[in-house]
């Protein structure tokens, strides 16, 4: 009997490490990444291009990279079934980059939201980079031809500029890249700071601004729920316009127990606060511990973290090496 092969479909994403990770990058991104693990062709990345697009300390800068590798593996994505790698050992990302910032539009460019966000956070340094991101992001995506990119809300708007990029290439050239389609949790996609439940956590932002960090301690994690910003009513209902606290806790406390907004709204019913925030705080810790002390483990083995991002490195470098070879004969550039 002849065998049918049936390819599996592509996933690939990745995280600047411009900071450590947080509970927000955990539940937009990762989750959602190991969960497919089986079903589907993984690639994921340290973005450390993307990373200089802001000051950073080199030596910090070095050290988030790897510790971000180790918490990749630690959070249950295993380096045999995906491909892990560092950006910058991946030499076809800088170069499909250019060629593809010659597809982007200057105006498609100036309307991205984190450009804007960036720029005016950032103002002392406007730089080139920070403007041609998304072409640049557009190439980690395109190299894989993956099928689908699985981010937070926030990193939508780069993955459809991508498309945009993309078939406007294929218009000139023929069926050069696949389409990719964003990837979205159903809950967990935008995680809120929990001292000002109407900003995103961020990886960038002090301990002040109510961000949980994957490495932080139990009992740091239970300190920053107690203090978690609600609303002067004591019902625990989801209400993201008028109560934006609650509705963001609700939300972490959905993403890490499975339970609905309306399992959670009976279990705290007429309860209050008092009891509904450490739960909260309880759920995250649980969910946090396996993946901090297998991080821990991991980072006290350099030998093999390394090994995994050389092997990563030409796993990944195969696949792009295919696309830009594909792409810079149908621009025209001579063969070498
Ligand atoms: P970055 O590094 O800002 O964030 C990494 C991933 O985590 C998600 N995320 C969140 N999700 C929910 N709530 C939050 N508070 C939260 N904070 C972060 C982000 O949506 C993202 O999925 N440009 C990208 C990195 C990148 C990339 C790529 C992603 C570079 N090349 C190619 C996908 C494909 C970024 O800055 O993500």
């Amino acid at each position: 009997m002849e065998e049918t092969i049936v390819s599996k479909k592509r996933m690939l994403s990745g995280i600047k490490p411009s900071g450590d990770l947080t509970l927000g990058s955990y539940l937009g991104a990762i989750k959602n990444w190991k969960e497919r693990a089986d079903e589907f062709e993984c690639y994921y990345f340290m973005a450390d291009l993307h990373a200089i697009t802001v000051r950073q300390n080199p030596a910090d800068l070095r050290r988030r990279t790897m510790e971000q590798l180790a918490q990749y593996i630690a959070c249950g994505l295993d380096p045999e079934k995906n491909t892990l790698f560092i950006q910058s050992h991946v030499h076809q990302h800088a170069e499909l980059g250019w060629v593809l910032n010659c597809y982007a539009m200057f105006g498609e460019l100036s309307r991205m939201t984190q450009f804007k966000d960036k720029s005016a956070k950032n103002a002392d340094n406007i730089n080139g980079g920070l403007f041609t991101y998304p072409s640049l992001m557009a190439a980690d995506i395109l190299l894989y031809q993956p099928d689908y990119v699985p981010v937070g809300e926030d990193q939508k708007q780069h993955v459809e500029l991508t498309h945009t990029i993309a078939r406007r290439f294929n218009s000139v050239y023929g069926d050069v890249f696949k389409l990719p389609e964003p990837y979205i949790p159903k809950v967990g996609a935008r995680v809120m700071s929990l001292t000002n439940p109407t900003a995103k956590m961020s990886k960038s932002e002090n301990e002040d601004t109510g961000r949980i960090l994957l490495m932080d301690s139990p009992e740091q994690i239970m300190r920053q729920f107690k203090r978690a910003v609600t609303d002067s009513e004591t019902c625990v209902r989801f209400d993201k316009e008028n109560k934006p606290g609650v509705s963001n806790l609700m939300t972490i406390y959905a993403a890490c127990t499975g339970k609905t907004f309306e399992e959670i709204e009976r279990e705290f019913d007429g309860q209050g606060y008092g009891a509904f925030k450490p739960a909260v705080g309880e759920a995250v810790v649980e969910t946090l511990r396996p993946i901090r002390e297998e991080a821990r483990r991991l980072l006290a083995d350099k030998a093999y973290l390394q090994d995994v991002c050389r092997k990563g490195a030409e796993r990944a470098g195969y696949a792009a090496e295919k696309t830009l070879r594909k792409v810079y004969k149908k621009v025209g550039f001579a063969a070498r």
